[in-house]
């Protein structure tokens, strides 16, 4: 993996492979905490549901528990120190129907949020969460852009920067 681009708020990454992109997914995971959120956009096959493995590995959401994308569900949870409430929303029409889900639980409770096609629900994000771009390139490369939105998530990042210039 390579560090392309950074800058105050947000870093650039680029990975060859699946492995890296979880890599980079657990290394944002191991500073995640409680109530967090992180919204994940990109086309389809483009390392979301990879990337939020490697969250999950992050948090020490026990391995034996497969990450798939919960697509009839819209949501999966994977019980943990730290549970990982994994929302995939391909399939939301209506972005109304995640208050059926009752999202407010999830989005400010004792676990962490990652939110695959996180655009449908851009407008219900608060202040403070991390968005991460994938841009699908040729073959297996991937560039991936995470952003922070506010402080403690600005900070994440620099942490991520160091980590990835090491
Ligand atoms: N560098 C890479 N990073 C992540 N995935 C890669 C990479 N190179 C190849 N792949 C492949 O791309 C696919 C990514 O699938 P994944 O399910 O993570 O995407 P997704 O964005 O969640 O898709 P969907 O929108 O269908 O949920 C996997 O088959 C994976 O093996
Ligand atoms: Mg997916």
């Amino acid at each position: 993996m390579e560090l392309l681009a950074e800058d105050s708020d947000f870093i650039i990454v680029k990975t060859d492979n699946p492995e890296e992109t979880e890599e980079v997914g657990k290394f944002l995971g191991m500073h995640l905490g409680p109530g967090d959120i992180v919204s994940l956009i990109g086309e389809l096959g483009s390392g979301k549901t990879c990337f939020t493995r490697g969250i999950a590995c992050g948090l020490g959401i026990e391995e034996s528990l497969p990450i798939v994308s919960p697509t009839f569900t819209l949501i999966n949870e994977y019980p943990g120190k730290t549970p990982l409430f994994h929302f995939d929303l391909y399939r939301l029409d209506d972005s109304e129907r995640v208050f059926d889900l009752g999202y407010r639980e999830y989005f400010h409770g004792k676990g962490v949020a990652v939110i695959e096609w996180g655009e449908k629900v851009a407008h219900l994000l608060p202040d403070e969460y991390c968005l991460v771009l994938f841009f699908s390139e040729f073959d297996e490369r991937r560039e991936i852009k995470i952003k922070g939105q506010g402080k403690r998530f600005i900070d994440i990042i620099k942490s991520l920067s160091k980590f990835l210039k090491d």
